[in-house]
């Protein structure tokens, strides 16, 4: 058979979805993965497209399947398993080829293989996917961090097997070493934020409204047709909506309340601390998910607790649905406006030039957190891609200042009944505070001082001052 034109390892969910959207796309592909046995049952599955796949069973007789300069994306678990692959690849690989990490990545171990690769024959890119195996098979979201030269030998590939937005790829070259990472793991804690803040206007309808899970299905199927329009709200309503073939209740009546977690959601919170910028909602997040993993402790508590008295349903139920509809996006915009900043941040920290609007651009298809609100965002980026804060772009301001007061009844509304809302919560707090120019902090400086010899700026003057904390206690 002809040589291939680019190469994958591991043939894992992700993997195998990956090689047959670009097999289909009419690239010829050579695979690999760690038992043989999986590389014949993917040739098997792969039907008509086995044509243009070669399945090899040794690393030697992969990189001599594909033609020199060989590009071969990695599609294995994140973590020591790359370097493995990486070490077992590297002695059969020729000069300018390119191995292309696709997996959830550390962007600090992708610049740690960046810097372990310089100055040897060897080429690297860190290149986020999102999308799931249907994304993976049909067109992911793809984040790509190298230098612009490896980016240009692989950007028809990635474009050809890219989700696409309006006939627009979902796939740019967003800066070096790890810039694709990064994007993919702030991609990552947004949606988190977004999953959390979904499941907690579901805790409101389902413990203080008391509805079915059926019911909530139709709300969130309503919404999905509004400005909340997106992939999470469109799953939402199909696994609520979903019935276990095993007791006929509804399947999410029927699954333990404790979320897992990989580690990209923990990374962005812990990048975003590391960068100075307030990410309440990733962090509330990624709290939430800790805090259901433990559900022996939290059966005690509400042993021990007693669960808060509700407080009165709203008589208008109608306004109240809206209501949280109206919540849920403004929450949201903090969200993504946060993990915006992040980016902006890391971006000076880490020199990466991180294109704020290409960003919204490819995430707006193939990606988890896809949506309407996407194109918004590109919007508003587009027009002002400088801007210190989503939040301040003449949209976004107009929207928060229109949802505004249903955030502040919904997160009273469940403050009063005892439901849990972390994230829409820290939402609200974060407009608050990020809205009122004189803030409580001179109080913290005063403490400071009074306990540090911290020193404080004074609002009549730059230079740093002291109080009289000594002489007058
Ligand atoms: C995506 C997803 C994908 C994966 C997450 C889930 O963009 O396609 O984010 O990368 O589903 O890693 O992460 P958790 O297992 O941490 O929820």
């Amino acid at each position: 058979m002809q040589q291939a034109e680019i190469g994958l390892i591991g043939l894992g969910v992700m993997g195998s979805n990956l090689a047959l959207n670009i097999a289909e796309k009419g690239n010829r592909i050579a695979v690999f993965n760690r038992t043989p046995a999986r590389t014949d049952e993917f040739l098997g599955e792969a039907g008509e497209l086995a044509d243009r796949i070669i399945g090899c069973h040794t690393i030697e007789e992969f990189v001599a399947a594909i033609r020199p300069p060989r590009p071969i994306i990695i599609m294995i678990k994140a973590g020591d398993a790359v370097d493995q692959q990486m070490a077992a690849l590297m002695p059969f690989l020729a000069k300018n080829d390119i191995m292309i990490d696709a997996g959830n990545a550390n962007f600090r171990d992708t610049v740690a293989r960046f810097e372990k690769l310089a100055g040897t024959d060897f080429t690297f890119i860190g290149m986020g996917v999102s999308g799931g195996e249907e994304g993976a098979r049909h067109g992911p979201s793809i984040m790509v961090g190298g230098t612009e030269e490896s980016w240009k030998r692989v950007e028809p590939v990635l474009t050809s097997i890219a989700a696409k937005f309006n006939d627009e790829p979902c796939v740019a070259w967003l800066g070096t070493d790890g810039a694709g990472h990064f994007v993919k793991t702030i991609h990552n804690g947004i949606e988190y934020a977004d999953m959390q803040m979904i499941a907690e206007i579901y805790g409101i309808l389902r413990d203080g409204l008391k509805m079915s899970a059926a019911e909530i299905g139709e709300i969130f199927g309503q919404w999905n047709k509004g400005r909340l329009n997106s992939y999470l709200i469109e799953i939402t309503e199909k696994v609520l909506k979903a019935i276990d073939p095993e007791t006929g209740k509804p399947m999410v009546d029927v699954i333990v309340d404790a979320a897992g977690q990989k580690g990209t959601g923990k990374w962005s919170a812990i990048e975003a601390q590391n960068l100075a910028v307030a990410a309440s909602g990733i962090e509330a997040a990624v709290s939430g998910r800790v805090l259901s993993s433990l559900r022996a402790e939290r059966l005690a508590a509400e042993k021990l607790f007693g669960l808060p008295t509700l407080a009165e349903t709203p008589a208008d139920k109608a306004a109240f649905i809206a209501d949280l509809e109206n919540a849920l996006l403004a929450a949201k915009i903090a969200a993504y406006a946060q993990g915006f900043a992040v980016m902006s941040a890391a971006s000076t920290e880490f020199n990466w030039s991180l294109p704020m609007p290409t960003i919204a651009r490819i995430w707006r298809a193939g990606c988890i957190i896809r949506s309407q609100f996407l194109d918004e965002i590109t919007s508003a980026f587009t027009k002002d891609p400088n801007v210190p804060n989503l939040v301040v772009t003449p949209a976004f301001a107009a929207m928060v200042k229109e949802t505004d007061g249903a955030l502040r009844r919904v997160v009273a509304h469940a403050a009063l009944s005892g439901l849990p809302v972390p994230a829409i919560a820290s939402a609200l707090s974060y407009f608050d505070t990020y809205r009122r120019g004189r803030g409580t902090a001179n109080l913290i400086q005063a403490q400071r001082d009074f306990f540090g010899a911290h020193g404080f700026d004074r609002l009549d003057g730059k230079d740093v001052h002291h109080g009289p904390w000594a002489g007058q206690f």
